[in-house]
């Protein structure tokens, strides 16, 4: 694969990288994505049936058996080339914020630190009454069954159902964490835009400030991406592969 110089440069002197990040970074370690015409979950399933306060309080059983089958599915997987060049990244430049949509622990388990989740975790789960966090018991991977039914379990601190860590429709993002993803997208030079289809907000808004904060916006994607103009680059392919390469044409070769 080849890249353009003048982007390799810009990778290379880049003071502070942002890389924000969305399910296709996943989809090589066999996690669908939500929007992939036919594997995509939100063709397979309701999101208004699964991913919403309302849901929860209407069918807590199945809205916690889908979680707990997501959480199982995640945990049997590993991460994949494009997780790892990420936390390798990180140690090639002086800066590295990574801001994640993802819900898996995968970042971390490749070695990232101190990454921004967005939409929360499928591995923080916590009290649906008083916001407990719950720690969930270490069990090993089960098969994934995405229709079982399960009881969520309940709050040891105020017996209420305790909840997925997840960010649902309608609900606000973690102030602090968007906060922070805000101010490192209008300080960073270069924002990796990785298997995200940008389309959710406002998590969609860190690559618009990084682009409107004057920095360069590189998307890694297998799909054609709309560009605005000359600081937008779209690299094509999927991020397991182009990742690793872009890393080594930029500080190997
Ligand atoms: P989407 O499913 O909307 O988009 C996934 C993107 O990844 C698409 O643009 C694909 O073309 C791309 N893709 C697929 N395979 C890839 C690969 N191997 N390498 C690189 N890219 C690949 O997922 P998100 O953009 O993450 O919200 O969705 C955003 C939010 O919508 C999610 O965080 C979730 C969902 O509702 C919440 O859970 C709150």
């Amino acid at each position: 694969m080849q890249f353009d110089q003048t982007l390799l440069t810009r990778l290379r002197e880049a003071r502070h990288v942002v890389v924000f990040t969305g399910a296709g970074v996943s989809a090589e370690s066999g996690i669908a994505t939500f929007r992939d015409a036919l594997s995509g979950l939100w063709s397979r399933f309701d999101p208004m049936q699964l991913a919403t306060p309302e849901a929860f309080e209407d069918d807590p059983e199945l809205v916690w058996g889908w979680y707990e089958a997501r959480r199982m599915q995640v945990l049997g997987t590993s991460p994949n080339p494009g997780h790892s060049a990420i936390a390798e990244l990180a140690k090639r430049v002086p800066r590295l914020t990574l801001v994640t949509q993802n819900v898996d622990d995968l970042h971390e388990r490749a070695g990232s630190v101190d990454v921004l989740h967005l939409h929360g975790s499928l591995h923080q789960p916590r009290c649906s009454l008083c916001a407990e966090p719950f720690r969930m018991s270490a069990e090993p991977p089960t098969e994934p069954a995405e229709g079982r039914r399960l009881a969520p379990p309940r709050c040891e601190h105020c017996g209420a159902k305790v909840r997925p860590g997840v960010v649902w429709f309608g609900e606000s993002l973690p102030f602090d964490t968007l906060e922070a993803a805000f101010s490192a997208a209008a300080d960073c030079d270069l924002l990796l835009s990785v298997g995200t289809s940008g389309v959710v907000y406002p998590a969609a808004q860190v690559p618009e400030i990084a682009l409107s904060s004057g920095a360069t916006v590189v998307h890694i994607n297998p799909q054609p991406q709309a560009l605005g103009g000359g600081n937008e680059w779209l690299l094509t392919g999927a991020a397991g592969k182009v990742l690793p390469l872009l890393l080594q044409a930029a500080f190997d070769e």
